[in-house]
């Protein structure tokens, strides 16, 4: 064997291997386990072929190991240059939640209130008959009395069928001047559709103090529409009945949609309904043992699934409930 010229031949495919790939094929072809190097080292009997052979070995070695330092490197500084991460290109973007859009206008209206000097109340969602109807001079035999309009417990006890408890437990609690709001979830037996849902929310709104006028409470509620809906909206109040006011009034904002000409979503009157208000009917302040000649109040309550309607106008009111991101996503 001419160790010569396989060492020769070694060092020139090492010198011609131009890549980790093609180096390791080197590195195999003459230095490894089959290779010719390594079955004549096998055979070898005396001691100066051996050392011949080793040191052709460890020459040959040296050169593929250095090629290799050569060529990883280069092919580093390749790899570097060409995949470099642009760390200013946009990304996918990601989706962020939010929340829903009834607590987006429940907290509206407590920020709108609490800048009037409003405290804002929590009332209980499980009333009894008392708070829910007693206290707010409902009649006996009130349709909202009957099992088939509210969700009853036991016989004296239901899921509130509006805010106004609140009012009564308020005035209980504590003596005039009072200005509160109290927000929440009320219950009714309602057949799911495109305007009815068995809950919802309500905001209830009380003031009572020395002087209070029907003046104070329509002033309060054109504040109130001009911020929800826009400074240019108008309000208009209307006669109407609740058992715990008196006068009672509907209340009504000139459509934003056609600004009062008339449209379908006015239904062509130019005006939507809000909700309802009044003046305090003195036989609450009696249960609250408020003096009636002394004080008076205003009272207001209505659905915020109305005002995100108003303001959004989509079409269906169960969208609320549905969790559909493609929906809530929008608000
Ligand atoms: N509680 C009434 C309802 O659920 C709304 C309402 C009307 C509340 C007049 C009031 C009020 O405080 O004064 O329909």
């Amino acid at each position: 064997m001419d160790v010569e010229a396989l060492e020769q031949a070694a060092l020139a495919a090492v010198a011609a291997a131009s890549s980790t790939d093609a180096i390791e094929s080197v590195r195999v072809e003459y230095l490894g386990r089959k290779s010719e190097l390594k079955l004549a080292l096998r055979e070898v009997r005396d001691r100066e072929t051996g050392m011949t052979l080793n040191a052709a070995r460890e020459r040959i070695e040296a050169a593929v190991g250095a090629r290799e330092s050569e060529l990883e490197r280069a092919e580093l500084d390749r790899r570097l240059a060409e995949e470099r991460a642009d760390v200013t290109l946009p990304v996918g973007g990601y989706e962020r939640g939010h929340l829903h859009l009834i607590t987006q206008i429940r907290r509206e209206v407590e920020d709108i209130f609490l800048g009037l000097g409003y405290g804002v109340v929590d009332g209980r969602e499980v009333e009894s008959t008392h708070y829910n109807f007693d206290g707010l001079n409902f009649p006996p035999g009130h349709p909202a009395r009957s099992p088939l309009a509210s969700l009853f417990l036991d016989a004296d006890t239901l899921l509130r069928t509006e805010t106004s408890p609140s009012q009564v437990r308020t005035m209980e609690a504590q003596d005039p001047p009072v200005y509160i709001v109290s927000l929440g979830r009320v219950y009714r037996r309602d057949t799911p559709d495109a305007t009815h849902t068995p809950v919802f929310h309500q905001v209830e709104g009380l003031a009572v103090d020395e002087g209070i006028t029907l003046a104070d409470l329509t002033g309060t509620l054109d504040f109130l529409f001009k911020a929800l809906f826009g400074q240019e909206r108008r309000t208009e109040f209307r006669t109407h009945y609740f058992p715990f006011t008196e006068p009672s009034i509907e209340a009504y904002v000139s459509c934003h949609v056609c600004d009062g000409a008339g449209c379908p979503v006015c239904r062509h009157s130019g005006w939507i309904e809000v909700g309802g208000a009044g003046m305090v009917d003195p036989k609450l302040f009696e249960f609250a043992g408020y003096d009636p000649e002394r004080y008076s109040g205003f009272a207001f309550g209505w659905g915020l699934e109305r005002i995100a309607m108003l303001r959004h106008e989509f079409p269906d009111l169960r969208e609320l409930w549905r969790n559909d991101l493609r929906f809530s996503g929008q608000f």
